[in-house]
């Protein structure tokens, strides 16, 4: 349909229907909506206060725009491309319903200043919901840091064997990648919750407008301080797209770990059927594929900061058609952070970790060799001394095929004679590992003392922020 637009005063021919395909963002920016009648019926409200428009033609438009919220939850309301975006659409449907006094409303406002304004909305609840999710997410961490307290494995440097660590330990390390991203957030979100309307078109506008009372009608915390800067800053998107990408390194380090855990080189965590895919073609085939595709959607992540970091770059003053560029992104960025936060989530919940084989992994790979050393260090040998000879006693094991627990006392003192009898605790996995006590480290009683920390004050919503 060619409708006639609300802009269409000065124009004596219609759209071409090529420029109109092209340029509508309302297959996309429906999703506007809720922000959008929220912000109109503010904005009315304001405008009846003020005397700006007649209090009989204000009230008409309220009841019509809370109709018209009705309809679009409902779906009654079919949402037609040719009317452009969502702030058209719903401006026309206002006006069908209740004739020519429902072109009232839009005094005292540009689409630039509402779009501006939407956007914030949606992203202030957005990173609401998402910093819901990170809780939840660490939250399912935690328990099973708690629940596996217990269990030992071979820490990683270079993916190569280095010292023996809490499997809980590892999980916490995750809980404090998350913690942080849920902490930029609420930091973010100091810059999202500033209302731009009022700003108008570019310069503000003639009428007495009162922003503070739509500012706070509307749940933000402070009003823009420049109009220009107002309708053309997407900031705040490039910024919650930033932090979002960080979030989906995370979860894509994580899934990448939980598929080296549940390959069959390592075979130290095994995922239930319910959390795994076959193959169409090899009938033994059980794969890891939401781990997968946590690592997978990363990559549209950040190409989709990279869009908008372009789109942004070099854009003259001030609102731009290009910045209806921003949405798609965003959208997509949100839909797939979620998406993702939620399968992390079943991941870990289900996973299993394998006690035997993290056992038997422990032994191999000489994890107590640093152990070793210190050993020697405390019975007054220099660390480098010390390391040199531990070296020297992991390439006999090696020689030998034997794990460093499996030498015996004599055997040791070869390589020094301060090997003596306490040795051998030394050489136990397990009290190497709780011997790391201090604040921080491995050792249960540490790891304890960071789940407990954590739970304390990671997990907690603080409405004050
Ligand atoms: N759909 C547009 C966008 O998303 C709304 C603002 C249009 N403003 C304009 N002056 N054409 O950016």
């Amino acid at each position: 349909m060619t409708g006639r637009k609300p802009w269409q005063g000065r124009f004596s021919s219609p759209t071409d229907q090529t420029l109109e395909a092209f340029s509508e963002s309302l297959s996309f920016d429906w999703r506007l909506y809720p922000q959008d009648i929220a912000q109109s019926l503010a904005h009315c409200e304001m405008l009846i206060r003020q005397g700006i428009i007649p209090e009989e033609s204000g009230k008409e438009i309220i009841r019509a725009l809370k109709e018209i919220r009705k309809e679009i939850d409902s779906g009654s309301f079919k949402l037609d491309p040719a009317w452009e975006d969502i702030h058209m659409a719903i401006e026309a449907h206002l006006i069908k319903k209740i004739g020519p006094a429902g072109g009232a409303l839009h005094t005292a406002r540009s689409r630039n200043d509402q779009v501006a304004t939407d956007l914030r909305l949606y992203v202030k609840e957005t990173i609401e919901d998402i910093r819901n999710l990170l809780r939840e997410l660490m939250a399912a961490f935690i328990e099973q840091a708690k629940r596996h307290i217990a269990l030992i494995l071979p820490g990683l440097t270079h993916l190569q064997h280095a010292q023996a660590v809490r499997f809980s330990h590892h999980l916490m390390a995750y809980v404090e990648m998350f913690h942080r991203d849920e902490d930029r957030l609420a930091d973010a979100l100091k810059r999202v919750d500033i209302c731009p309307l009022g700003s108008g078109a570019i310069s503000g506008t003639t009428f007495p407008i009162d922003r503070e009372f739509v500012a706070r009608k509307l749940g933000f915390s402070d009003i823009t301080k420049n109009s220009m800067d107002a309708v053309s800053d997407r900031d705040f998107v490039i910024e919650f797209l930033a932090v979002l990408s960080l979030v989906m390194v995370h979860l894509s380090r994580f899934a990448e770990d939980l598929i080296i855990w549940n390959s069959m080189y390592a075979h130290l965590v095994e995922l239930p059927d319910s959390l795994a895919t076959g193959s169409s073609m090899m009938p033994q085939k059980k794969n890891p594929d939401g781990a997968e595709l946590i690592r997978g959607k990363t990559g549209r992540v950040f190409g989709h900061l990279f869009a908008l970091l372009t789109v942004l770059k070099g854009l003259p003053m001030t609102y731009n058609r290009d910045l209806q560029e921003d949405k798609e992104p965003l959208f997509d960025t949100v839909d797939t952070v979620y998406g993702c936060l939620r399968m992390a989530r079943l991941l870990i919940k289900g996973m299993e970790p394998l006690q035997e084989r993290m056992e038997e992994a422990t032994k191999q790979g000489f994890l107590q060799a640093t152990d070793l050393a210190d050993y020697l260090v405390r019975k007054g040998t220099p660390f480098r001394l010390a390391h040199e000879i531990a070296g020297k006693v992991v390439s006999y094991a090696l020689e030998k095929g034997r794990g460093l627990s499996g030498l015996s006392l004599n055997e040791l003192k070869r390589f020094s004679p301060d090997f003596g009898d306490d040795v051998l605790e030394v050489l136990s996995v397990e009290r190497g590992v709780d011997q790391r006590k201090g604040t921080g480290m491995t050792g249960r009683e540490a790891v304890l003392a960071h789940i407990a920390y954590a739970e304390a004050n990671y997990l907690k919503h603080n409405k004050e922020e």
